[in-house]
């Protein structure tokens, strides 16, 4: 990664090292993982894309392996790469006990060990997110050197205009600069025009699709991102409004797609 100091680079680490340690489904989703009135068991969701059997896969930034177990039930030949050793460990233990034995690899997004051209598929899930953006587009420009000629990659990020996404920004803005918190790991917000900018000239298609359309669940600061203020007996029927929402976005209505929370970008070789 692109960044000043060392000591940025071993505490932006730690903060994965020990969020796996202590709760690898929480450190990676958040309170995501817990609310499955809303979207179901996401610890063992389908990939939120189409695997091919037999393609040659890359999860970038595979966390505790939540991702590649589902992609290899479906015949992907997967390996994993993240910057945590304990990430690491935990995707060993989980995708063991399923027979899965992927090779996983310890490196930077940023900037991986592979040859050009040796995956048909490569997503990265939550990742970029946490990077800066200049970090952000050395990824795009690794995806492309790693895909082969025709490949496809998938990569979710957070939306920029999403009401919770405003809500989110603005309380890490505070703490950050208001109360000097040290936050590594950070959110970036990303707006539909620069992921196009981006990607522009480096792939053949650029596809983004919105997703969740919701309104604040919580008020993400330390110590209340884990209290819940929409009550549960809405949950389901808000998803069933989100689903209709993000329908019309990603058809007829596609101003709409700057509101949803996340960002799902295809992008082929
Ligand atoms: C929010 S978690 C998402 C994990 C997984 N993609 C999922 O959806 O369950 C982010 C993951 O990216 C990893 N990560 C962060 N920066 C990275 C980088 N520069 N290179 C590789 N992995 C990175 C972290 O260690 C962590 O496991």
């Amino acid at each position: 990664m692109k960044e000043q100091d060392m000591e940025f680079f071993n505490d932006f680490v730690d903060v994965w090292d020990d969020g796996a340690e202590r709760d690898g489904p929480f450190i990676t989703l958040g309170v995501e993982a817990l609310l499955t009135g809303y979207y179901g068991n996401l610890l063992d969701a389908p990939p939120p894309f189409p695997v091919r059997e037999g393609a040659r896969v890359l999860d970038l930034g595979c966390g505790w392996g939540r991702v590649l177990k589902p992609v290899m039930d479906r015949g992907g030949r997967a390996v994993g790469l993240d910057i945590s050793g304990s990430m690491l460990k935990s995707a060993r233990e989980h995708l063991g006990k399923h027979g899965h034995q992927p090779p996983l690899l310890r490196g930077d997004a940023t900037r991986t060990p592979f040859r050009d051209g040796s995956f048909d598929q490569i997503y990265s899930l939550l990742v970029l997110q946490h990077l800066s953006k200049e970090n952000g587009l050395e990824v795009f420009k690794e995806v492309r050197r790693l895909l082969a000629e025709g490949g496809e990659a998938h990569i979710r990020v957070p939306s920029r205009f999403a009401p919770e996404n405003l809500l989110f920004a603005f309380l890490q803005f505070v703490s950050i600069h208001v109360f000097r918190v040290k936050d590594p790991i950070r959110m970036r917000f990303y707006r539909i025009g620069e992921i196009r900018r981006a990607c522009r000239g480096l792939f053949s298609e650029c596809t983004v699709t919105a997703h969740e359309f919701r309104p604040p669940w919580n008020f993400h600061t330390r110590r209340t991102w884990h209290y819940i203020i929409i009550p549960r007996f809405l949950h389901a029927p808000l998803r069933r409004i989100s689903d209709r929402i993000e329908k019309a976005a990603n058809s007829w209505f596609p101003f709409l797609k700057h509101f949803g929370v996340t960002l799902m970008v295809r992008l082929v070789r």
